[in-house]
Order: structure tokens, then C-alpha cells, then sequence
């Protein structure tokens, strides 16, 4: 059996349906996961769907992943926009990561425009709401 696609859900991403829905929609993330899972199953991948608002409980995940699955996507939400320590966890693992944002933070608020995790990613996948998990999903198997 192949490893599993990590797929990485940080900060409020929890609240996904009601928060901000203007911006984000109303998907659920429990929709997001189903939707992802299905894509996968399609290809005959396993997805392991996860989300935390800690940022070192996200970069203890990145350090289990390079031994337990075969690639990363993430959407580090506010991370993307901060965090060097996840940045250097992202770098010290050698396995593909695919950043993925609902929303395109370039568009957004100046404080979104730079991403610690853009330049480590084989691609990023930004403004296509949860069909950017897809996308990457995609991009990963293909
Ligand atoms: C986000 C964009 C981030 O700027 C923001 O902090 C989020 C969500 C997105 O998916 O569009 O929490 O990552």
C-alpha cells in the first residue's frame, strides 16, 4: 500500500462555513476532506486530512511526514504569512509539498502578500477555493 498524501490544515481553517464566508464560502473543511478523498480514491491514493491552530503541533506533523507519507499539501492559513519555523520544518524534509490557499492572498491585504512557504512548494494553488485541494491533489499524481 503507497503511503498517504499529508494534507495539512492550520490555524481557523476549523471554522470553514461560517467564517468569513464572503472569502472562504461556505465548505465546510469537513466537506474539503470529503472532496479530497474522493479525488484521491480516484487514483487510488490515501488522503491523512488534518488541521490544528498550533503552529508547532503543525511543524511536529511536517517532521513525522517525511517518514510516514509520500508528499505534503498545506494550507498553513496565517502560518503562510509568519512562520519561519514552519518554513525551516518544511525545508529539512525531502518530500513534494504543494501549497494550496482557498482565497489568493497576493489580492488580499499587503500583510498576505509574502509567503514563507512559496518558494520550498512545486507549486502553489491560490483562489480556486476547495478545488484548489483537488488541483493540487492532481498535480500530485499526475
Ligand atoms: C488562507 C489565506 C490566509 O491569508 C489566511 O490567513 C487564512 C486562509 C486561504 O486559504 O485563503 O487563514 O490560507
Amino acid at each position: 500500500m503507497a503511503k498517504p498524501i499529508l494534507i495539512l490544515n492550520g490555524p481557523n481553517l476549523n471554522l470553514l462555513g461560517t467564517r468569513e464566508p464572503e472569502i472562504y464560502g461556505t465548505t465546510t473543511l469537513a466537506d474539503i476532506e470529503k472532496i479530497c478523498v474522493d479525488a484521491a480514491k480516484k487514483h487510488g491514493f490515501e488522503i491523512d486530512f488534518r488541521q490544528t491552530n498550533h503552529e508547532g503541533v503543525l511543524i511536529d506533523w511536517v517532521h513525522e511526514a517525511e517518514h510516514t507519507t509520500q508528499a505534503i499539501i498545506i494550507n498553513a492559513a496565517g502560518y503562510t504569512h509568519t512562520s519561519v519555523a514552519l518554513h525551516d520544518a518544511l525545508k529539512a524534509v525531502n518530500i513534494p509539498i504543494i501549497e494550496v490557499h482557498l482565497s489568493d492572498p497576493k489580492t488580499r491585504e499587503a500583510f498576505r502578500h509574502h509567503s514563507y512557504i512559496e518558494a520550498l512548494a512545486a507549486r502553489s494553488i491560490c483562489g480556486h477555493g476547495a478545488q484548489g485541494y483537488v488541483m493540487a491533489i492532481e498535480a500530485l499524481v499526475a
